[in-house]
Order: C-alpha cells, then sequence, then structure tokens
C-alpha cells in the first residue's frame, strides 16, 4: 500500500509523507538516539493516550530528553491529526529523537528534537472468543538492560522476531539466565496454580501499557497477580500463557518451541473481556 499522501505531523506542521524531510543526519537515524509509543486508535479514538503519553515523557527523560511540547499540547496536536485524517481503526505511531546535528556521539550543546507522528490504519481486533492463537519461539535475551525505555534501538527485537517467523512462529520470547522476560514485541503473562503471573517492569521488561491495564483488571475481578521474574519450566508448563500489547491487546499461546503449552484460556478469556469493557467504555 502506498501511504505517501498519509499525514504527518512532524515537529508541528501537518505535511503529506511524501513532503516529510528528515535530516541524513537525524541523530535517531544515526544513534538510535530516540524513544516512541504506539497507541491503538478504535474507531479513531485514541486508547490510554495519557498513559501513553506519561511513558513517553519517562523514557524521554531516561535519555536525558525533554519533550519538546508539553504531553498535553501534545495530545491536543494528535487529535487533530486523527480528526484531519478522518482515522478509525489503526494505530498512532510516534517518535522523538535527539533531532539533527553534525555527527558527534557527544549531545549537541544546545537541546534540539525531531518529534513526529503519523496514523496508520489496522484490520479491527477480534472478538475475544475468535483471537488467534500464537506460537512462540526462544530467542536468547541479549539485549541491554534498560528495556524499560521505549528506545528506538530495536535492533535486537528485530532479528529475534525474524528468526522467530522465518521457523514458522509468531513472536520471539526472550529468555535471561532461565527466566522469562517479555517478548519481541509484547508482554508475557503465565497463569499458574490460578495467580496471574508477569515479570516485573524493569531491566528487561518495558512497561507495557496492556500489561498495567490487565493488572488493574485482574484487580477488579480479583483475580490474584504476583510479579516475579518467571523461570522457563514453569512457564511452559502453565495452565495458561499470552501475551499482550497494544495493537493485539491479548493473544493466547498455544505453542513455545514447536510444543503445545497452556491447557486452557479461561482466566485469558476473563481478562480479554475486562480489556474490551475498558475500551468500549473510553470510546462510548
Ligand atoms: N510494542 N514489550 C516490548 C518490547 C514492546 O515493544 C511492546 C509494544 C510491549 C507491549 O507494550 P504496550 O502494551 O504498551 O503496547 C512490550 C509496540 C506495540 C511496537 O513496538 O509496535
Amino acid at each position: 500500500m502506498n501511504h505517501d499522501d498519509d499525514l504527518i505531523w512532524l515537529n508541528g506542521e501537518i505535511v503529506p509523507m511524501s513532503q516529510a524531510a528528515i535530516s541524513p543526519e537525524d541523530r535517531g537515524f544515526q544513534f538510535a538516539d530516540g524513544v516512541y509509543e504506539v497507541i491503538r486508535l478504535y474507531a479513531g479514538r485514541p486508547f490510554t493516550l495519557d498513559q501513553h503519553l506519561a511513558r513517553l515523557e519517562r523514557s524521554a527523560a531516561e535519555i536525558k530528553l525533554a519533550l519538546p511540547i508539553p504531553t498535553a499540547k501534545l495530545k491536543a496536536e494528535m487529535l487533530r491529526l486523527v480528526a484531519q485524517a478522518a482515522a478509525g481503526e489503526g494505530m498512532i505511531y510516534a517518535q522523538l529523537t535527539r533531532g539533527h546535528a553534525p555527527r558527534n556521539h557527544l549531545f549537541p550543546e544546545e537541546q534540539r528534537h525531531t518529534l513526529l507522528f503519523y496514523i496508520r490504519p489496522l484490520d479491527p481486533l477480534p472478538g475475544v472468543d475468535q483471537t488467534p492463537h500464537v506460537k512462540l519461539l526462544t530467542a536468547t535475551d541479549d539485549r541491554w538492560q534498560r528495556c524499560f525505555i521505549k528506545s528506538i534501538a530495536l535492533l535486537p527485537n528485530v532479528l529475534a522476531k525474524n528468526t522467530a517467523v522465518a521457523a514458522g512462529a509468531d513472536e520471539a520470547v526472550f529468555v535471561d539466565h532461565g527466566h522469562v522476560t517479555e517478548c519481541s514485541a509484547s508482554n508475557v503473562f503465565a497463569v499458574i496454580n490460578g495467580i496471574l503471573t508477569t515479570c516485573p517492569v524493569g531491566p528487561k521488561v518495558l512497561p507495557g501499557i496492556t500489561r498495567a491495564v490487565l493488572l488493574e483488571c485482574a484487580k477488579e475481578l480479583n483475580i490474584p497477580v504476583a510479579e516475579r521474574p518467571i523461570p522457563e519450566n514453569e512457564a511452559r508448563a502453565a495452565d495458561e500463557l499470552f501475551i499482550t500489547s497494544t495493537t493485539r491487546e491479548i493473544s493466547p499461546v498455544s505453542h513455545w518451541d514447536d510444543k503445545p503449552v497452556g491447557r486452557t484460556t479461561t482466566i485469558t478469556k476473563r481478562l480479554h473481556h475486562a480489556l474490551k469493557q475498558r475500551v468500549a467504555a473510553a470510546i462510548r
């Protein structure tokens, strides 16, 4: 599909993609010196936008970057683009880099930015009972120790995902010293003895917005929760296993390295229904 005419918001201007110019010396391009967000649009309404913008601000602060405009203004600008693009089902991709400067590992003396966001249409998500199950392939977690930052430096994730898909799986699951951390573009949950279990946010785990919403849903549903590192063998033997992200919501896992995993999806579906209810309430 040709996206040249899609609108993009770039440093305050809304222009067609084909007219958006970014310097070859943009630090995002040369050093992956930037952070990003992916926000789901349901019927043209961004879901959990405030949480995403707060995470963008936190990620930026972690790399010593401040947002060039306040989050309230950024939110208003995003809503302006959504309206102008007459967006329906899709996602907003937002990226902030340290802008362009003559190539030098040192930060430029004065703060610069490239801030952009655009909309990509996506198929509507299927109902809870129609959600496809996914297959995982193990990848050694050779990423850095700051995966809590939503950094655009995603090469390890990209390589792991491509290896997984080439092997006939859907997602790569990172295993770090025998423990499951997260997937290439999603968080991982296991239901073990009735307890919803997930690795704590930290060096190897992004604070997923979907993850946070589901932990709230679990509380409301009185489903016990444990945030602890999950040994790989425990995860493989879990009653239920699923992955979460903004673009997929929840996907139950049916296979891991070609072996069947997850015996049931009872709690997975209860949580997914609760998430769908929150979405419905947000777009009402
Ligand atoms: N990725 N972990 C990683 C490494 C991710 O890249 C993502 C999301 C998640 C889930 O986070 P959230 O629930 O906030 O979407 C966890 C997005 C969708 C992407 O890169 O396209």
